[in-house]
C-alpha cells in the first residue's frame, strides 16, 4: 500500500474512534452568524435582579450568574482555597536551544467546602502535583505567562528527559501513536512551539491536570473526595470546574514569583481544557486574557439551537465533566436560565480568543460566535469594543473578543499558534 493510502487508513481509523466528532467533520460551519440570538439577553433582568444599566449593576450581577452556572452546568466551586509551593527546581538552565530556563514546581492545593478542607492528590514520588515552567532566558523584566492545561502529560509536552514522569507512564503523544495523533490533530496537539513563544517574550507554564483525572470512575471518585460535603452526584462539581480551579491554583503560585508579571497571565486550553480556561477566567479576575481553542459545548458554544455536540451527547459521553443538572437539561435546554454567552460575559472586559475550525462542526463555531455576540453588550458597557468582526472568518486579533476560524478540523495546527500569539501580543503588550 502506498504512503497516502496508509495515511488515509490511519486517518479514517482515528476518526472512527472519535465517533461523535467523526460524523460532524464532513460538515462545514457557516461563515455568517446563523440562528437565533443568545437568550437570556445579557443585560436583562435575571434571577430577581433588575435590568443592568451601569458597570456597577454588572459587578453586582456577576455572582448571580456564577451561582446559576454552577447550579445548571458546572457544579459547586469550593468556598475557599489555598495553595502551597512545596518545591522549585531548575531542570535545565539552557532549554530550547538556550532560549529558555526550564523549572519544575511542586504545588499542593486545598479545596475548602464549608468547614472541610481536602488536599489535592500527589504526583508519584512528589509531595504535590507538578507545574512545569519555561521562562525566556535573560529576561530583563517580569514576563507575561501563557498558562496551559494539556492533554498530553507534561513529560511529553516538554521534550526534556529531566521532567518528572511516573514509572508506569503511558505514552500519548510519543511512541507509535504519537505520529497518528499529530497527523490527525495537528503538529501542536501535544507540544506548543516553545521556541516561537519564548522568542516573543512569553513564559509558558504547563499544567497536566491529572490531580483531577480525566477518567469516568477515577475522575468521579476524586471529584467526590475533593468536594467534601458535596460528594453526592446532585451537587458535586464537575471536572471542567475543577480544572478551572486548578488554573487558579497555578496562578496563586505564579503570582508570587518576581520574574513573572502577575498582571499578564493568560490561560490557554484546547477543547476540554478550552472549556476549563474559560471557566478559570470567569471565576478568577486575575486571568488577564484567555485563549480557548475549540472549546465547544460546555465552553463557548451555546446550548440552545446548536449544531454538533448536544448537551445529551457531552453529558452521556463524559459524565464526570459537569454537574448532574446539566445532564438533566438535555433536550430541555430552553428551560435553562443560563446559556454560555453568560460565561463569556463574566470575562468582560478582559480579552478572549475563541478558536475554531471550519469543519469542526462538533464544537459548533456558529454557536460560539452567537455566544460572543450575546456577551458583547457587557464588553461595550464596560467600555471595550468587544466583538468587532461581522463574520466568523474576519479575524481581528486586536478586538477584545477575537474569533479565529481557520480551515480544517479539530486540533492545534500550524497556523493556530501564530494567530494565538498575534492576539496575545495585541492584547498584552500595549
Ligand atoms: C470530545 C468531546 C468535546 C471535547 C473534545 C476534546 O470530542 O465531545 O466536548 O471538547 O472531546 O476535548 O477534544
Amino acid at each position: 500500500m502506498t504512503n497516502p493510502h496508509i495515511r488515509l487508513l490511519l486517518l479514517l481509523a482515528a476518526l472512527a474512534l472519535l465517533s461523535g466528532c467523526a460524523k460532524m467533520t464532513l460538515a462545514w460551519a457557516d461563515l455568517k452568524p446563523a440562528g437565533p440570538a443568545a437568550t437570556p439577553p445579557v443585560l436583562d433582568a435575571f434571577a430577581g435582579d433588575a435590568a443592568i444599566n451601569t458597570p456597577s449593576d454588572w459587578e453586582a450581577r456577576k455572582p448571580l450568574i456564577q451561582e446559576a452556572l454552577e447550579a445548571e452546568v458546572y457544579g459547586a466551586f469550593p468556598d475557599a482555597s489555598s495553595t502551597r509551593v512545596l518545591d522549585k527546581r531548575v531542570l535545565n538552565e539552557s532549554a530550547f536551544g538556550g532560549r529558555g530556563v526550564l523549572e519544575e514546581w511542586t504545588l499542593s492545593a486545598t479545596a475548602i467546602f464549608g468547614d472541610r478542607a481536602v488536599v489535592t492528590k500527589l504526583f508519584p514520588g512528589h509531595d504535590g502535583f507538578l507545574l512545569e515552567l519555561v521562562l525566556p532566558a535573560q529576561a530583563s523584566e517580569p514576563v507575561p505567562i501563557i498558562l496551559m492545561e494539556t492533554f498530553c502529560p507534561s513529560w511529553e509536552v516538554i521534550p526534556d528527559p529531566a521532567v518528572s514522569r511516573p514509572a508506569d507512564a503511558r505514552e500519548m503523544g510519543g511512541g507509535p501513536l504519537g505520529g497518528v495523533m499529530t497527523y490527525v490533530f495537528g503538529r501542536y496537539i501535544c507540544t506548543p512551539p516553545f521556541e516561537m513563544i519564548l522568542e516573543r517574550g512569553y513564559g509558558v507554564a504547563v499544567l497536566y491536570p491529572n490531580a483531577v483525572p480525566d477518567q469516568r470512575s477515577e475522575g468521579l471518585a476524586e471529584l467526590r473526595r475533593l468536594s467534601a460535603g458535596y460528594e453526592d452526584d446532585e451537587t458535586r462539581w464537575g471536572a471542567v470546574a475543577a480544572w478551572g480551579w486548578l488554573f487558579s491554583r497555578a496562578i496563586d503560585a505564579l503570582e508570587t514569583d518576581p520574574r513573572i508579571d502577575s498582571e499578564r497571565i493568560a490561560t490557554w486550553g484546547h477543547s476540554r481544557y478550552g472549556k476549563a480556561a474559560l471557566v478559570a477566567a470567569a471565576w478568577d479576575s486575575r486571568v488577564a486574557a484567555v485563549v480557548a481553542h475549540q472549546s465547544g459545548t460546555g465552553g463557548a458554544s451555546l446550548n440552545r439551537d446548536k449544531k454538533g455536540e448536544s448537551v445529551g451527547d457531552i453529558t452521556g459521553g463524559y459524565p464526570h465533566w459537569f454537574a448532574k443538572s446539566y445532564a438533566a437539561a438535555a433536550g430541555e435546554e430552553e428551560e435553562m436560565s443560563t446559556d454560555q454567552h453568560l460565561l463569556l460575559a463574566l470575562i468582560a472586559p478582559r480579552p478572549v480568543l475563541l478558536g475554531n475550525a471550519r469543519r469542526d462542526v462538533w464544537s459548533d463555531p456558529n454557536g460560539a460566535f452567537r455566544a460572543a455576540m450575546g456577551a458583547d453588550p457587557v464588553y461595550e458597557l464596560l467600555g471595550s469594543d468587544g466583538l468587532s468582526q461581522p463574520r466568523l472568518d474576519d479575524w481581528r486579533p486586536d478586538s477584545e473578543i477575537a474569533f479565529w476560524l481557520r480551515p480544517g478540523t479539530h486540533g492545534v495546527v500550524k497556523e493556530d499558534w501564530p494567530a494565538f500569539l498575534e492576539f496575545l501580543d495585541a492584547q498584552l503588550k500595549n
